[in-house]
């Protein structure tokens, strides 16, 4: 029998719940917490995290992008100083596994040509045989486009930029001839891109919130990250999610697409209940307060429309919601958050290599029993 290749997104629509991992390619990854752990920003600690996730079935593997100064966001653990890009991290990872999709994030506005992104994308694509998604990023932090010599762009202009540069970048894919192209924002002349993605164009990725991010998003997604609107606690969630979930799909459908969310739970799983209330409270015992401040206060000084329901010591446990019980408890809540709309979660876990072995070993057996997951 010939080998039939199936289309990595082909893939993701088997399972009730599309499942990723967010890679702690930061130092500290999500939490500003001395508690001990293992988790590790190298490449080498990435890529075993990678390929346990693919060989648990995992569907994605994602990492953020940022650009900080000397200390990251600083206290004694100099939170986030040291960090592997995702976009070099995920070109590195695609010889090293078969099956999962490697999402990138990259900041388009820093100083890219479309140009360079099709070619550059392109070629990841190829050698990961179609697994390669890009996350496009506008950046909200001022900082950053200072350090790039440039002033901050207003929020909803950024989105119009990334339309433009969107646009260009799938032409460029398209085009079986060299490409003219004049924009508002960009321009080409008899530009080819060579090494066709594999599919027609990567995966595309982003994470807005806001109505132009939105609008964007449905436009050229295929992909969604989000947030709850209503904070960290599940609970508040759950009630929050079905609405925000509903009005992207309906976005999506009037632009005649169809888009998949995906939200990001920081999973604190154990045996019992006491004892993952036990590690989470570990986890804030030991909060690095200056980092935690200074971690706070850039989600409060940029324009990022995500985040905004996080509140107090939410922002010490990190990632987006947080899950914490036995392996019944954390199924349970991924059922909820099925049932509230999302297509799919990526977890974050706090020490990586252990949390994610007895994920696999204990949550994920759970998940194929519910119905959650296929295989
Ligand atoms: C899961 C997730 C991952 C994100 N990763 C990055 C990132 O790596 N770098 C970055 O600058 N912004 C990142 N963002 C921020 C988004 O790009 C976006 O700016 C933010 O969600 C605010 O939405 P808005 O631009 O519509 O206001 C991420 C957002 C989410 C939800």
């Amino acid at each position: 029998m010939p080998n039939v290749r199936v289309k990595p997104l082909e893939r993701l629509a088997r399972h009730e719940l599309m499942l990723g991992l967010f890679l702690p390619l930061q130092e500290g990854a999500w939490s500003p917490s001395t508690a001990p752990r293992g988790t590790s920003w190298t490449f080498d600690y990435n890529a075993r995290c990678a390929l346990r996730a693919e060989e648990l079935g995992f569907d994605l593997v994602f990492g953020l992008a940022q650009w900080l100064g000397k200390g990251g966001y600083g206290g004694a653990m100099h939170f986030r100083e040291h960090e592997i890009d995702p976009f070099i991290t995920t070109a590195a990872l695609a010889p090293l596994t078969k099956n999962i999709i490697l999402i990138s994030t990259v900041h388009i506005l820093y100083g890219w040509h479309p140009l360079h992104l099709a070619k550059y994308g392109a070629c990841i694509d190829h050698v990961s045989n179609g697994r390669w998604g890009l996350n496009v990023v506008t950046g909200y932090k001022p900082s950053e486009y200072r350090m790039f010599g440039m002033s901050p762009i207003a929020h909803d202009l950024r989105y119009e930029m990334a339309e433009e540069f969107t646009t260009l970048m799938k032409l460029l894919w398209a085009a079986d001839e060299n490409l003219t192209f004049e924009g508002k924002f960009w321009k080409t002349e008899d530009a080819y891109v060579a090494v066709k993605p594999v599919d027609g164009r990567p995966i595309l990725v982003n994470a807005a919130s806001s109505e132009a991010g939105l609008d964007y998003a449905v436009k050229h997604s295929d992909l969604i990250f989000i947030t709850s609107p209503a904070g960290a606690d599940p609970r508040e969630a759950c009630e929050a999610l079905p609405a925000h979930n509903r009005k992207i799909k309906e976005m999506a459908s009037a632009q005649r697409r169809e888009i998949k969310t995906i939200i990001n739970p920081h999973v604190i799983c154990r045996p019992t209940e006491k004892e993952a209330w036990d590690a989470y409270r570990m986890i804030l015992e030991h909060e690095d307060a200056e980092a935690s401040r200074n971690f706070v206060e850039m989600f409060r000084t940029g324009d990022a429309a995500s985040w905004r329901g996080h509140k107090g010591k939410q922002w010490v446990i990190g990632g987006n919601i947080h899950l914490v019980g036995s392996p019944e408890q954390i199924v349970d809540w991924f059922a909820r958050l099925k049932r509230a709309g999302c297509d799919g979660v990526q977890v974050n876990f706090f020490d990586y290599v252990p949390d994610l072995e007895f994920f696999g070993s204990e949550v994920l057996p759970l998940m194929r029993q519910a119905g959650l997951r296929a295989d």
